[in-house]
């Protein structure tokens, strides 16, 4: 098969598994008695509701604009082929994929990854600087506003403050039965998710526009990315991947693939010093759920002064705030 031809089943895979999205019963975790299920208004709703005024309703939109199609900031923001939906899956509202409505009901909150009360624009910060491998908005610029404006939107109805809720993050997957492995998450790479994401891991172009987003390399998330967390790929990964297909892989191949995107290279984390090995110890409670660091096929991970596009290693936000310090 040609590329063009692949691309074109690929595209039309993913289409009619993403229709299928909400009709298929798929298999994600029940949520347990007594906790909270939110069901996030839609854009629709938004349009018909009188009650939102119209300004409002414009920084939404833009919000909504900036989550689907976070490339807009590329050069500025965003030196990766990531948007935000990349990984917040649909528009952001969905369980199990980091839907956004949580975070602007129980935020301001303690955080353990960097140690402090992280505020809604704090965790916002953090995706630009780790996930978009990017240099942050200021907190007060429009683009904060719009896309906190779209978050807010997608929470209303939702109890403030009540943090037993369903769906929150990616969930955990149980410990796989056996320990997670390279070779065996290749296969399931090869077999499972090359299709859309591409054999080298590097996704898929039409006219140099990302259709599939890149799984390692300089143009996904860097080292500093919770999803560089082999335990959150795994979980991303069972509820969210094969697209359209949530639930599909077992546990156990779930975790050998997370193992295995895990291990490969990617940008810098932009909280470097001296050497892969020093910044793991230092910052080892986000880092032990890595392989940042460690000698994976004989090679130190994140050994290098790579940080793909992005012209410089800590953006000013992260040390002004001394956030990780
Ligand atoms: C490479 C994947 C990835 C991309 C791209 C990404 N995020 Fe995230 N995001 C994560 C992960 C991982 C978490 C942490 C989830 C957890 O703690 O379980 C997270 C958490 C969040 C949270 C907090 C959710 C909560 O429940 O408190 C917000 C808000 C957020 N991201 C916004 C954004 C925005 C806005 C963008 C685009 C600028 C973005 N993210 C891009 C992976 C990503
Ligand atoms: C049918 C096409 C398709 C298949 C098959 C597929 N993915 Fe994806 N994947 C996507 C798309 C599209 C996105 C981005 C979601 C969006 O933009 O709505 C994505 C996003 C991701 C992300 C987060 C973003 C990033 O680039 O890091 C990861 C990780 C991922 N997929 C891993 C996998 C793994 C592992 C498999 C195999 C088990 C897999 N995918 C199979 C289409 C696919």
């Amino acid at each position: 098969m040609n590329k063009g031809i692949l691309i074109t089943a690929a595209l039309a895979l993913a289409a009619s598994v993403a229709l299928a999205q909400h009709k298929v019963p798929v298999k994600l975790p029940a949520a347990e008695p007594g906790q909270y299920e939110h069901v996030a208004p839609t854009l629709e709703q938004l349009q018909e509701d009188d009650s939102i005024h119209p300004e409002l309703r414009k920084a939404i939109m833009r919000g909504y604009d900036l989550f689907m199609n976070t490339q807009q900031l590329r050069g500025k923001h965003v030196f990766n082929d990531m948007n935000c939906v990349s990984c917040h899956m649909g528009e952001g509202r969905m369980a199990w994929s980091a839907p956004l409505w949580p975070t602007m009901t129980t935020l301001p909150d303690y955080r353990g990854k960097n140690w402090q009360v992280n505020s809604v624009e704090d965790r916002v910060i953090g995706c630009f600087s780790f996930s978009m491998n990017g240099i942050p908005p200021d907190y007060d610029s429009d683009i904060m506003v719009a896309l906190l404006a779209y978050q807010q939107w997608t929470a209303r109805g939702a109890p403030v403050y009540d943090w037993n809720i369903a769906g929150r993050g990616f969930g955990k997957v149980a410990d796989p039965p056996k320990a997670p492995d390279y070779q065996r998450g290749e296969k399931v790479f090869a077999d499972n998710c090359a299709l859309c994401h591409g054999a080298d891991g590097q996704g898929q172009y039409v006219d140099g526009v990302m259709q599939f987003p890149s799984l390692w390399g300089d143009r996904s998330y860097n080292w500093g990315a919770g999803m560089s967390r082999v335990d959150t790929a795994a979980a991303f990964i069972k509820y969210n991947m094969p697209l359209g297909q949530p639930g599909r892989l077992s546990d156990q191949d779930a975790w050998d693939v997370a193992y295995f995107i895990s291990a490969q290279e990617r940008p810098q984390d932009p909280r470097y010093e001296k050497s892969a090995r020093y910044t793991r110890e230092k910052y080892n409670n986000f880092h032990s759920r890595t392989l940042y660091g460690t000698i994976v096929n004989g090679r130190v991970l994140g050994e290098h002064v790579n940080t793909g596009e992005k012209p410089i290693l800590m953006p000013e936000a992260l040390s002004r705030k001394r956030v990780f310090d």
